[in-house]
């Protein structure tokens, strides 16, 4: 290895609002000899992912803030292309979660998961079947506990997290209302992604009426990728023992804790036996297989639909990353880093 050298993107100085590219900084640096008991693997895909805005302020959130030149977070499906570990062999792939980088140097530890199911395209496996799909999955199954003929409500219907809630939902029998910026993402969720009903927000002089169009008999479960104004708004519609799946805050990652807005419409928590209840999808590591097959299953059979955004080359991670937050994808952003190797 040695002469070779590996790029990766830092935090170049703490965010405040809108995440810029200027925010990060490109590195290079020799990549180390193998030492005993690790490998190293070249990154092939790298994901953007909303939720790591939280921690790239000053001040701790759910996590711990990143410090100023420390690597970004992000997933990765890579290949083993040098190993000295005795459990991984050079030409397997794994995903990871390594960041936005070109290589990855592990003793094995941390999220790491061999990818053996050729079926379905490797970006799946950081997308529909990595932390977005695996949200879904387990925000709808074990929190939402969704049942077939509920209305399910999905904000940021159009990400990869809420159009897989979308799609799960259809797949279980229910009648799923999507929340989507545009109207091209609303054309989107009901022609190609099959949703019963979407509403452009942005568009939307009185959302909350446009939700009660949508949803004229209530709501049995909130899947809200936003944040308090909307769990706020939906509160009232809930239907009796309704839940509410508090997945992600998108609406509030980029403002000060003073801006957050607060939620006031707490009454149907009595009157209707609501629940609200959030989740990390760490926290289901161990199920992860088991839910990966089956929506592996559902996609070879054509029941479980998602999309990808591929950008090309490293230097696009920061600006796929702050597209993020303009509302400029559709579905998964991945940032392609090397070809895929040949099956
Ligand atoms: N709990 C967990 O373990 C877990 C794991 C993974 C992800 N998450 C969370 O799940 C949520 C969805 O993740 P994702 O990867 O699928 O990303 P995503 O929903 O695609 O996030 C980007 C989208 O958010 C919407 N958005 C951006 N700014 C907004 C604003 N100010 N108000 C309303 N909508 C805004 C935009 O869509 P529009 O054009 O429709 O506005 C944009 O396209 C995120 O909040 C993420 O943090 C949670």
């Amino acid at each position: 290895l040695t002469g070779r050298t590996t790029r990766r993107w830092v935090l170049a100085r703490y965010v405040e609002g809108a995440p810029g590219p200027e925010d990060f900084r490109l590195e290079e640096a020799p990549l180390p000899d193998l030492e005993d008991g690790r490998f190293l693997a070249r990154v092939i895909l790298a994901s953007v992912d909303p939720g790591i805005r939280s921690r790239l302020s000053a001040g701790d959130s759910y996590a711990a803030a990143m410090k100023i030149g420390e690597g970004v977070d992000g997933f990765n499906v890579a290949e083993v292309i040098e190993s000295r570990h005795p459990n991984y062999a050079v030409g397997e792939l794994i995903c990871a979660g390594g960041g936005w980088r070109e290589h990855i140097v592990s003793d094995g530890r941390g999220y790491i998961q061999k990818i053996t199911d050729r079926r379905v395209e490797l970006g799946c496996w950081i997308g529909v079947l990595g932390v977005p799909g695996l949200t879904a999955w387990f925000g709808l199954n074990r929190v939402g506990q969704a049942k077939p003929g509920e209305t399910l409500l999905v904000t940021s219907a159009a990400g990869p997290v809420g159009a897989t809630a979308g799609h799960l939902g259809k797949a279980l029998g229910m009648r799923v209302v999507g929340v989507a910026g545009g109207e091209a993402k609303c054309a989107w969720l009901l022609g190609e992604e099959g949703f019963d009903a979407a509403i452009d927000y942005k568009a939307s002089h009185d959302l909350t009426a446009a939700i009660h169009a949508a949803c004229p008999d209530g709501v049995d479960v909130l899947f809200d990728n936003v944040g308090n104004e909307m769990i706020d708004r939906v509160l009232p519609m809930m239907r009796m023992r309704g839940r509410i799946v508090v997945s992600g805050q998108v609406a509030d990652y980029n403002l000060r804790p003073d801006q957050i807005p607060g939620i006031h419409n707490t009454k149907p928590f009595i009157t209707h036996r609501v629940r609200m209840e959030g989740l990390v999808v760490f926290d289901d590591i161990r199920n992860f297989a088991a839910a990966q097959a089956a929506m592996a299953d559902m996609i070879v059979l054509g029941s479980l639909k998602y999309a990808i955004e591929e950008f090309q080359g490293i230097e696009q991670m920061p600006e796929a990353f702050c597209g993020l937050f303009r509302g400029e994808n559709f579905g998964r952003r991945l940032v392609r880093l090397a070809p895929d190797p040949v099956a």
